[in-house]
């Protein structure tokens, strides 16, 4: 466990393993650099302060700093250095401080008192979301990790609300690796049931209720998405039921999961390589978990009623058919004319349920297409919905804290592309549009709920070797934006 602080003094008697400080293009000390009188070993590198130009600075006999290194780091042009880009860099630059122990860093100071709290946060967040590994599958993992994470901040600051910043980016940092931790656990290891288990235990811890729905339960309530997505699987499915009250008696709002414990396709088999990852197509699931146990830890002002749809999409002698129709929860029925269409198929009956129960509004989060990922490209989140007024408080929370978000339309003249000849609606679409098309078949399910779909299949997994903000494999998109908005919302 790593502990988030905040503290103010002189950068040279910051006494940290690793004390990062920035230097801007052109060579412009950031704050922290002359006291630590780095500057000079940075300009002999030949650097100049671009993005990506590190230089480490190990403490001889003279120095000038109580750390045992500082990481002297490119932070580019000093006007762009917002609490976004902190992030960033900050994340970039973690991977070092592992070898450490425990990191500081003066970058926080590059802004005014007004974005002050913002940078605090940012920075801190960086630092631990940029040290998470996964290191639970190997034999000999590398036990280095760190500690302790501190941002130094200006004595004109006022600390009692720096600390609180501080505090907030650790529990923001937890709840984000937590999802990565279950986005990455392999699929073999965390059936529907499991997945179920791990939320029944951060709910107990958090103080949160939560209700594990099984097969029977499922059944006879009518969530008949669920069951046939699960059904060719040996682990049958669950749903996962969270409340949370911050607020009072206010309508709470809705939050919908896709928890595919692992995605073969079905009978509509993937081929082998598009099947590698899809361990992660539990990751909206685990984002709405995580969302619950930060939402708990902050105490913030809202009341949250979760409903996490987790089914094993696997072929199995009793599979559902292509041509198969479904009755959901709620009455809609649909016709499964591809059984890799799945993620829908599920969700379906846990959005009727939300609807049903009277929510306020519906957000869900999904690796719900390939089609997706196509138009937006593997870093950015795909926002659909209903209500304008919902959808800017989504957006304005994504850019807030820097996780790419950009809406497409639910447009209207694509809603024949679902029609069936035999049921409500179908599960597929045409060729083209299919995140459009998929989301089309989420908003029938919420009657006239403000409702917000993020289809999340190209970020919530990191297939290259990792990102700003930490390693390959989950990425625990989009907590951050969730948390941030639901804050917003309690004022
Ligand atoms: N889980 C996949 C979508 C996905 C693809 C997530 C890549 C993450 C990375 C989803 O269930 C799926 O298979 N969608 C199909 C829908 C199609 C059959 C209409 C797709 O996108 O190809
Ligand atoms: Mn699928
Ligand atoms: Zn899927």
């Amino acid at each position: 466990v790593t502990t988030f602080a905040y503290a103010v003094g002189s950068p040279r008697e910051v006494a940290a393993g690793l004390l990062i400080v920035p230097v801007f293009e052109g060579l412009e000390p950031g704050p922290g650099v002359r006291e630590t009188r780095v500057l000079d070993a940075y300009a002999a590198a030949k650097h100049t302060g671009e993005h990506g130009e590190h230089l480490l600075v190990t403490k001889r006999r003279g120095d000038r700093f109580a750390a045992d290194a500082v990481l002297v780091v490119g932070a580019g042009k000093k006007d762009a250095f917002d609490a976004n880009a902190m992030r960033r860099l900050m994340g970039r630059a973690a991977g070092t401080a592992r070898r450490f122990g425990t990191v500081a860093t003066t970058a926080a100071m590059a802004v005014g008192a007004r974005q002050a709290e913002e940078a605090v946060q940012a920075c801190a967040e960086g630092l631990g979301l940029g040290t998470y590994r996964f290191d639970r599958y190997r034999s000999d993992p590398d036990r280095r990790s760190v500690t302790k994470v501190t941002v130094v901040g200006s004595s004109r600051w006022d600390a009692k609300v720096m600390r609180a910043a501080a505090r907030r980016a650790g529990v923001i940092v937890d709840a984000v690796c937590w999802a990565r931790d279950l986005v990455n656990t392999p699929a073999g290891d965390l059936p529907p049931a499991a997945l179920a288990a791990e939320a029944q235990k951060m709910a107990k811890a958090a103080g949160i209720t939560c209700k594990v729905w099984n097969e029977t339960q499922l059944r006879t309530g009518g969530f008949n998405g669920m069951l046939g997505v699960g059904q060719g699987s040996a682990n049958p499915p669950r749903m996962i039921e969270l409340r949370y009250t911050g607020a009072g008696r206010a309508k709470p709002i809705g939050l919908v999961g896709k928890g595919i414990t692992f995605d073969s396709g079905g009978l509509s088999i993937k081929p082998a390589d598009a099947m590698e990852t899809m361990k992660c197509d539990m990751s909206g699931a685990a984002a709405m978990l995580a969302t619950f146990k930060a939402a708990a830890a902050l105490k913030l002002k809202v009341n949250l009623h979760a409903a996490i749809a987790c089914s094993e999409n696997m072929p199995g002698g009793r599979a559902q058919h292509p041509g198969d129709v479904i009755h959901h929860r709620g009455g809609v029925t649909s016709e499964v004319l591809n059984t890799d269409a799945e993620g829908r198929l599920a969700m379906a009956d846990a959005l009727a349920y939300l609807h049903e129960q009277g929510v306020a509004a519906i957000i869900d989060a999904a690796t719900l297409t390939g089609a997706c990922v196509v138009a937006l490209g593997p870093s950015i989140t795909g926002a659909m919905g209903t209500d304008d007024e919902l959808m800017g408080q989504i957006l304005d929370a994504a850019r807030a804290v820097d996780e790419p978000t950009w809406e497409l339309p639910l447009h209207a003249a694509y809603r024949p592309m679902i029609e069936s000849k035999v049921a409500d609606i179908k599960n597929i679409g045409k060729r083209y549009g299919g995140a459009i098309t998929a989301g089309l078949f989420l908003k029938e399910f919420v009657g006239d709920t403000p409702f917000v779909h993020l289809d999340i299949a190209g970020p919530a997994f990191e297939e290259g070797g990792g990102h700003d903000l930490g390693p390959a494999g989950g990425t625990g998109v989009p907590v951050r934006t969730l948390i941030r908005f639901l804050a917003d919302r309690a004022g």
